[in-house]
């Protein structure tokens, strides 16, 4: 953010008339913006249609662009194609004001305390889905995974009654607002269209049961847990509460933000390791050891998977659900010796900077144990960037990484997986706003025959650190990064406090060595990487 930087980005040859570069990123994005990459570096221009566009790759533009403040960088521009599905001043559409307090009014709902009745709620989804599989079988692996994802996050958020009473509608409603998400929504949204007009219907109808089930609720003498009563609860700061057309908003906003997201890594999560039979071992060996044949798969049995953690963390990288993310430039923005000019647009892409060999050797490489404790590749900041970053990093992510253990520890413990394909058939389906698999993404399941009787004692127990006395350590917070999930709290209340606003305190600036292995996980777990332990 200097005088000196005033150089225009380097921009990419071959634009088309009107068009600009639109033809050729159209057909593989990634493939485009891993060539603008490579001949550019980490900052380089190109057109999509008379829209000028900015890629940023690798860690250090990846900061740049992740702490930008909302007012010079500003995202909700690349989300208007969902404001019909949300709804008018819902978070993206609202007052910059108002947006924060709503997305901040969603944090409670995906902090670490529900998360233990949502580990309960997502294993019996998992169960009732494979209840009638019987001893083999075929499925389409991202079918599967999409319909076991709709369930367990409509459970998890909107509750109960949508999930028993009112599934069936509630399945037909969610169809036709996924069909109304289309490009054509960006200029003309309202147009009358028979899919503008179904997705319009759709929201009606689930903003009219969402009002019901509010009425019904406050009827009941006994409250709910779900997020659903949390959006109802809740307050902006002047006292006022959410009305049923916004609650409706950031309900079916959250389910759309974690669907096809986790069900694209849960696909890919088990295509790998079907790929690898030497991880598939390994991941049922840790798992059997976790649960054993009957065990029951708690929140708090699933907090500590190392390997399973890592598989899918590698999955991410390789297979980044969300490709590309796209900010609107408000404000002049610099990085480095150049400046970006208001009016043009940024993109970060976490496929092609979970792609730079500087930073992940090899990168092609399917590589579990790149993330262990001796090769740390991730350790830079803005590295791994699967959930984005900064500020507006996923919100949801530490509840996608639960459905995501809490599936596996289920179906790999119950069947056996085989692609029915070749195995390179099975690939990226850059079509769609959310990568996922290419459809069909046949598998056959077996059921599996015995599973080593309790293979060992939990791994948890193993890779705790022991605890020392004698002088003390420090606690650094990026208050910048804090989104107040309080996984913190739940790891080491005797450092850590976060009301219910979401404010962090630490409660001990320099505490005694034995609560470091107690910290340390703390560290480990912020899913927003806020938290650095630091040894006197
Ligand atoms: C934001 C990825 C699952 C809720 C984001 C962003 C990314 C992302 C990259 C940042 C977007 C940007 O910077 O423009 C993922 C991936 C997931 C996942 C890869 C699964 C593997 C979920 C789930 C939920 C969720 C399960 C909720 C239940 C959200 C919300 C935001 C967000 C609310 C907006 C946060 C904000 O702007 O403050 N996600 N997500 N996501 N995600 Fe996720």
């Amino acid at each position: 953010n200097t005088v000196s930087a005033h150089k225009e980005p380097p921009k990419m040859p071959g634009a088309w008339p009107l068009l600009g570069h639109m033809l050729e990123f159209g057909k593989n994005p990634f493939a485009y913006m891993t060539k603008l990459r490579n001949s550019l570096g980490e900052i380089g221009e190109f057109r999509m249609f008379h829209q000028k566009m900015v890629l940023l790759t690798g860690p250090e533009a990846n900061e740049a662009f992740f702490r930008a403040p909302d007012a010079q960088l500003d995202q909700s521009q690349a989300y208007k194609i969902m404001t019909p599905i949300f709804g008018k001043g819902v978070v993206f559409d609202a007052p910059p004001h108002k947006k924060d307090q709503q997305l901040k009014m969603l944090m409670p709902v995906l902090r670490d305390k529900p998360m233990r009745g949502y580990a309960q709620v997502i294993v019996q989804e998992v169960e009732q889905m494979i209840a009638d599989w019987g001893e083999t079988g075929e499925i389409d692996l991202l079918e599967f995974m999409k319909e076991l994802t709709i369930y367990t996050s409509s459970h998890c958020l909107l509750g109960d009654e949508f999930r028993y009473e009112l599934n069936e509608e509630f399945a037909k409603i969610y169809h036709d607002l996924e069909k109304g998400v289309n490009p054509l929504a960006f200029v003309f949204p309202y147009l009358p269209l028979p899919v503008f007009r179904r997705r319009d219907k759709a929201r009606a109808r689930l903003q009219a049961l969402v009002t019901g089930i509010i009425a019904k609720r406050a009827q009941k003498a006994e409250k709910s847990e779900d997020a659903f009563q949390m959006l109802i609860d809740a307050q902006y700061d002047d006292g006022s509460r959410l009305t049923p057309h916004e609650i409706t908003g950031m309900l079916i906003g959250t389910i759309f933000a974690g669907h096809h997201t986790t069900a694209g890594t849960a696909a890919w999560t088990l295509l790998e390791l079907a790929r690898r039979p030497e991880y598939m071992h390994a991941v049922l060996a840790e798992l059997d050891a976790q649960f054993g044949v009957d065990g029951e798969v708690t929140f708090q049995a699933l907090r500590e998977i190392p390997l399973l953690e890592n598989v899918i963390k590698e999955v991410l990288r390789l297979h980044p659900p969300l490709i590309f993310l796209i900010r609107k430039v408000m404000q002049d923005f610099h990085f480095k010796d150049y400046t970006v000019k208001a009016g043009k647009y940024v993109c970060a892409s976490p496929r092609v900077s979970h792609r730079i060999a500087e930073v992940f050797p090899e990168p092609e490489k399917f590589d579990p144990d790149r993330y262990s404790d001796t090769r740390q590749e991730d350790a830079k900041p803005f590295s791994w960037i699967a959930f984005g970053g900064g500020k507006h990093k996923c919100s949801g992510n530490a509840f996608a990484m639960l459905q995501l253990k809490a599936i596996f520890s289920i179906l790999l413990r119950r069947y056996t997986f085989e692609l029915i394909d070749a195995a390179d058939n099975y690939q990226d389906d850059f079509t769609q706003m959310v990568v996922q698999p290419v459809s069909p993404c046949r598998v056959r399941y077996l059921k599996r025959v015995a599973i080593e009787e309790s293979a060992g004692e939990s791994l948890r127990n193993d890779s705790q650190e022991t605890a020392h006395a004698g002088p003390g350590f420090r606690i650094i917070i990026d208050r910048e990064l804090c989104q107040g999930h309080a996984t913190c709290m739940a790891e080491a209340p005797e450092l850590f406090k976060v009301d219910a606003a979401g404010n962090l305190t630490v409660l001990q600036e320099n505490p005694p060595l034995d609560l470091l292995a107690k910290a340390r996980q703390a560290e480990k777990y912020c899913p927003s990487k806020a938290i650095k332990i630091d040894l006197n």
